[in-house]
């Protein structure tokens, strides 16, 4: 709830001890947002149904003994018995200048702080990003800023694919090149698209070259030195890219974050194990399989997770389930956040049922999968190249900065830039853009990637949010301003002043909701709405040449209050600020 909620709640919850006894201390006020008022308080209705009275009497009743002193202007019983609630608007200077002097802005650190992984990114080895990617790594970048923030113990994890047969064609693959190729930026495995698919085609096209692929993988499973050097480069030069990808999305992941598959290896075989020896895994057709209650097929089969195939060799699932039982018995986390694809939604389900069972995930410990839906292209379908291929991300974000630049050139500007700044700004308006896209729309919702609505500086944008935050401190630079010593006192004297006061109290609510949810959407979707909240403020309200000095103070502590806010909601969006624009 937000601070208004919060603080009208308890008045009704003391109103209605005083008036029906102190049992009602902490009954539901039914908080609302109201049309006529501030707020509204509905309880008077489930209430009179309880005591068998009138809705509307019950409802006076309340107010009879509502304490409205310096936090409620006006009450009024409407209807068959709301009670409507509007804030006084000395209680609403005073809370938003408090949320000012606050370092936090007024967001609550968590009660119980809790160990958290936040599993994002989590690309494959000597394979391009795609946009699938692009998307859990910007959503669980947030995800984990914004938990970090509200005071929670944040372990980042890339459980990057860096394991499993296809190491076999592409350590043959590197040898066939010269190692030193690997070395190089330019190099055919740098390309990391046309290294894969140029092992592919000879594993399928030339017998000798799949039987030395195959014969590689038996060695790398087996631990042989050299084999595993050779795919020690391939992850080195994974990771090179990796990085310059994070870097330029402005995104925290660094190597020390990584946790590939190839990390639980050794856990693997212990796990299967436990699960044989708690009668979970059963051999069905030759494989290891555990079937969790409650997932069948089609025909009311029951549906297996396979532990260990019939060749002997483990599994996707077997490695997921390692790391569950790794990171509860080793780390001790209290939550996992899974920042995946919706496409492997049954996999989650049915691998955090099996870890049911083993008795690996209590229930002290939540896992959560954050299902990320697909990102589409402007003919709704799976985003794809002309061509049909996948989409690479870096030509996706340069696409994005390129398109920036045409937009950028077509707003108003105070100034001009030279060159390298402008190159600068625009970088961030185009990456700003496609991470605001990402997401501004709930994360299991499928969204349409499309570059003429997202670099635009009108609407639900990044640039339209990152203009905003520009638009503020060139009022800061013009009256020579220092938005630190912009401290007010706020007063409020206009519609449109206490309209973005209210919003600017929301913000802690806010974020720590899109915490506990894990939906930055959230967060998004508010920074827009005190954007918009801000323009109308902005209209109607001269702030340098505000009519007298009481109020010009007032005003510039609200556009501090307000830059600072955006700034903060921003950053934890991971969405980058430039100064000028
Ligand atoms: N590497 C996988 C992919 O690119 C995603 C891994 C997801 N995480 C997991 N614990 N299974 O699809």
């Amino acid at each position: 709830m937000s601070v208004p909620q919060l603080v009208i709640a308890a008045r009704v919850q003391a109103a209605l001890s005083a008036a029906f006894g102190p049992s009602y201390a902490d009954a539901d006020p039914v908080i609302r947002p109201s049309q006529f008022a501030d707020l509204q308080a509905n309880v008077a209705l489930p209430l009179a149904k309880k005591l068998g009275r009138k809705p509307r009497e019950v409802a006076e009743e309340i107010v009879a003994n509502l304490d409205t002193a310096d936090v409620i202007s006006e009450v009024q019983v409407s209807g068959p018995g709301f009670i409507n609630l509007t804030l006084s608007d000395g209680w609403i200077a005073a809370r938003t200048q408090q949320a000012l002097g606050d370092e936090r802005l007024g967001v609550p650190a968590a009660d119980k702080p809790q160990k958290v992984v936040v599993e994002y990114s989590s690309p494959n080895v000597a394979k391009e990003m795609h946009v699938g990617h692009l998307r859990t790594t910007i959503v669980g970048d947030a995800i984990a800023r914004i938990l970090a923030f509200l005071g929670h113990d944040v372990i980042r994890d890339n459980h990057v694919g860096d394991w499993g047969t296809p190491f076999g064609m592409l350590i043959e693959h590197l040898l066939d090149l010269g190692e030193d190729a690997a070395a190089r930026d330019d190099s055919s495995v740098s390309d990391l698209t046309a290294f894969y698919q140029a092992a592919r085609g000879k594993f399928e096209a030339d017998a000798a070259f799949a039987d030395r692929a195959r014969a590689r993988v038996v060695a790398l499973q087996a631990g042989d030195p050299e084999t595993l050097r050779l795919w020690g480069i391939l992850v080195e030069v994974s990771k090179r890219y990796f990085n310059h990808v994070y870097r330029r999305l402005g995104v925290t992941l660094t190597d020390d974050d990584i946790r590939g598959e190839s990390f639980y290896n050794d856990l693997l075989a212990t796990t299967v194990a436990e699960l044989e020896s708690k009668g979970i895994a059963v051999v069905s057709d030759g494989a290891l399989c555990a079937f969790p209650p409650g997932f069948t097929g089609r025909e009311g089969e029951p549906l297996p997770v396979i532990i260990r195939k019939s060749d002997g060799g483990y599994n996707y699932s077997t490695t997921d389930l390692a790391t569950i039982r790794y990171r509860v018995d080793t780390e001790h986390v209290d939550r996992m956040v899974y920042v995946v694809g919706a496409p492997q939604s049954l996999h989650f389900q049915m691998v955090f049922a099996v870890a049911r069972m083993a008795g690996w995930l209590g229930d002290d410990v939540a896992a959560v999968h954050a299902q990320i839906g697909n990102v589409l292209g402007t003919d709704g379908k799976i985003l794809r190249t002309r061509a049909g291929g996948t989409v690479k991300l870096s030509e996706l974000v340069d696409e994005a900065v390129e398109r920036a630049g045409a937009a950028f050139d077509e707003i108003p500007h105070d100034e001009s830039f030279d060159a390298a700044t402008r190159a600068a700004i625009v970088e961030a308006v185009g990456v700003g853009a496609v991470k605001y896209a990402d997401l501004s729309v709930a994360l299991d919702s499928e969204y349409v990637f499309d570059f003429d609505r997202m670099i635009s500086f009108h609407g639900k944008t990044g640039p339209y949010l990152q203009y905003a935050t520009v638009r503020i401190r060139s009022i800061f630079r013009k009256g020579g301003v220092d938005p630190e010593s912009a401290t007010g006192p706020i007063v409020i004297g206009h519609e449109a002043e206490r309209a973005l006061a209210l919003k600017l109290l929301d913000f802690g609510a806010v974020v720590a909701q899109a915490g506990e949810t894990c939906e930055p959407h959230r967060l998004a979707g508010y920074l827009f709405e005190l954007a918009q909240a801000y323009t109308g403020f902005f209209e109607n309200c001269p702030v340098l040449k505000a009519p007298d000095e009481p109020t010009r103070a007032s005003r510039l502590a609200l556009c501090a209050a307000t830059l600072r806010t955006l700034a903060t909601g921003l950053d934890l969006l991971g969405v980058p600020t430039p100064e000028r624009m």
